[in-house]
């Protein structure tokens, strides 16, 4: 495995930690966890304006928002079903990436339309925050944006592509992060133009006995 670059302290970049090969088995991995949690259009909290990013989740909890707020909860929000759990390839690439942390507990996955973004924002709902946030792209590339752990903190502006792997660890924990736009066209992987970025997320607080030798 090649070395991460970091883009600011603690926020660590292994571009093209897939190939294709890995990319196109991860993709369809993760078709069968979509057949079983379709994706879900959310609102935003007080307002119920959707996202236009839809999202799904597996592990054995999700992210959902809606006009009653953000929160983590074991179903989907439209079947009523648990999350289904994580394929093989996302406990492995915690495994690979994510050091001596705890299990993950959540893998939300957004889905990126051609004109979807995401405003900058912080990963703020867990309980655990000593945890990495890893992020893995599928499909178009995106300018991905990081700051500091103010909102008004400068930002550096970074392109992922299918493939690349990311991790927000130690300082970059909390730092406000948030996707400008998308180059439709870039990546042939999916069967539709758009993105898939998948976040791995440890949620409550891991028991003493939890946390790896
Ligand atoms: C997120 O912050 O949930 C997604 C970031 C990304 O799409 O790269
Ligand atoms: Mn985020």
């Amino acid at each position: 495995m090649n070395s991460p670059v970091a883009i600011v302290p603690g926020c660590l970049y292994w571009p093209g930690w897939l190939d294709r090969e890995g990319q196109e088995a991860l993709a369809e991995e993760l078709r069968h966890v979509l057949a079983e949690a379709p994706l879900f259009t959310p609102l935003m909290p007080r307002t119920g304006k959707p996202f236009s990013v839809r999202m799904s989740n597996c592990g054995p909890l999700g992210w959902v928002s809606d006009v009653g707020g953000y929160r983590y909860q074991e179903t989907h929000p439209e079947t009523g079903r648990p999350w289904p759990p994580f394929p093989p390839m996302l406990s492995r690439a915690w495994e690979e990436l994510a050091g001596r942390a705890p299990a993950p507990e959540a893998c939300l996955i957004n889905w990126y339309g051609p004109q979807a973004r995401m405003g900058l924002h912080q990963d703020r709902d867990e309980e655990e925050f000593s945890a990495p946030v890893l992020s893995l792209s599928l499909g178009d590339t995106a300018l991905f944006r990081i700051g500091g752990t103010t909102r008004s903190d400068p930002t550096r502006s970074l392109r992922l592509a299918s493939g690349d792997a990311l991790l927000l660890s130690g300082p970059a924990r909390l730092a406000f992060h948030g996707i400008d736009r998308l180059y439709p066209g870039t990546s042939t992987l999916l069967k539709q133009p758009g993105r898939i970025n998948l976040t791995l997320r440890r949620v409550r607080q891991a028991g003493a006995g939890e946390i790896r030798p």
